[in-house]
């Protein structure tokens, strides 16, 4: 599918900007649209001398700054977010990013003959899972703040697909790892762990390191967005985003070490309160679109380690 212009909100974060990339290789103009609360300049950094971009300090709350910037476009891909760190101190805000900002874009989106609506949603929606592998069908009971915002989103997009016939699909991710991530404490596993063993700071693992992650690369998950563009099918649906390949906290910062050739300097400690033991996802639902998940855990490894040694995480540690 060639898009002539989209829209990425999100745009300047670690999932969005990787989105932005592969849409202006494609030849498709793109807005990027953030307000900055957990993304950063420096992820859109190679791209901001590319004609066909343009990068906007816009906040999805505001309705009227959005629709300076929503003529012509075909395609949005909604990836910004208020996520877990910020939910826990202000829920209040996540629900109307999570919430009252997906609503705006979809309103948006129908008023303004948007051709394709790709949200970005989460595993949290589901709650604590309890049968397993999980579904797409398994019950939404989401027992986060995040969780309860982002189903608020989802909710709406398919309110939208129902009641106006707008083209939406919904992609649940889990655990999207790769370049560009947040590796700061209150980031992602996998680039905490790198950053780590790069400064040769004691890795902390809670629990006894058995808890699984569902990892997923995040060109994968790129390329999930692009595909559901083709397939007509997707319209109105929802797919749970997981490569299926699950891997211990234990076994991550054993890869990581084999990689890097260090020794990590292992602390156990207690259990993290509500830390979920088993991730089990069923894929079934997208591969069935013939999708696949193209990245071994570790190639996307090798190539997220690549980019933190060269940038030292953009220059940042
Ligand atoms: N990374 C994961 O493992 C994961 C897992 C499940 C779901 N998701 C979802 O994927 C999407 C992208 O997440 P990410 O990991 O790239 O996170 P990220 O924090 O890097 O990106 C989110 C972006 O949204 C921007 N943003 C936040 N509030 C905004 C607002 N009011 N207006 C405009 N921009 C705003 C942030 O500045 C940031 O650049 C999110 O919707 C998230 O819920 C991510």
């Amino acid at each position: 599918m060639h898009w002539k212009k989209a829209m990425v909100t999100g745009g300047a974060g670690f999932i969005g900007s990787h989105i932005v990339g592969e849409l202006l290789k494609r030849g498709t103009e793109v807005v990027s649209i953030d307000n900055y609360l957990s993304g950063s300049p420096l992820n859109l950094v190679e791209y901001k001398d590319n004609p066909l971009f343009k990068e906007v300090v816009c906040d999805v709350r505001s309705r009227g700054t959005l629709k300076k910037y929503i003529k012509d476009v075909e395609v949005i891909f909604h990836e910004a977010a208020s996520k877990k760190t910020i939910c826990l101190k202000d829920p209040r805000m996540d629900l109307d990013i999570n919430g009252k900002g997906t609503f705006n874009l979809l309103e948006l989106a129908r008023d303004h003959g948007v051709k394709k609506f790709v949200h970005a949603s989460t595993g949290s929606v589901y709650g604590e899972g309890y049968i397993f592998p999980q579904t797409e069908d398994h019950p939404l009971n989401p027992t986060s703040y995040y969780g309860v915002s982002k189903l608020a989103g989802e909710k709406y997009v398919r309110a939208f697909n129902h009641l106006y016939g707008l083209d939406t699909t919904v992609l649940r991710y889990f655990h999207v790892y790769g370049s560009r991530q947040n590796w700061t404490d209150t980031g992602g596993v996998v680039p905490i762990f790198i950053r780590k063993m790069i400064n040769k700071e004691p890795v902390e693992i809670f629990g006894d390191g058995t808890q699984q992650r569902s990892f997923t690369y995040v060109q994968d998950v790129v390329n999930a967005n692009m595909m559901v563009c083709e397939r007509k099918n997707s319209t109105g649906q929802a797919y749970n985003c997981a490569s299926g390949i699950n891997v211990t906290i234990k076994e991550l910062v054993d890869s990581i070490s084999r990689i890097m050739k260090v020794e990590p300097n292992i602390q156990y400690k207690p259990w993290a309160v509500g830390d979920i033991k088993v991730f089990s996802i069923d894929n079934m639902k997208i591969r069935s679109l013939g999708f696949d998940f193209k990245t071994s855990f570790d190639n996307g490894l090798r190539e997220t380690i690549r980019w933190m040694i060269a940038t030292k995480g953009q220059g940042r540690f």
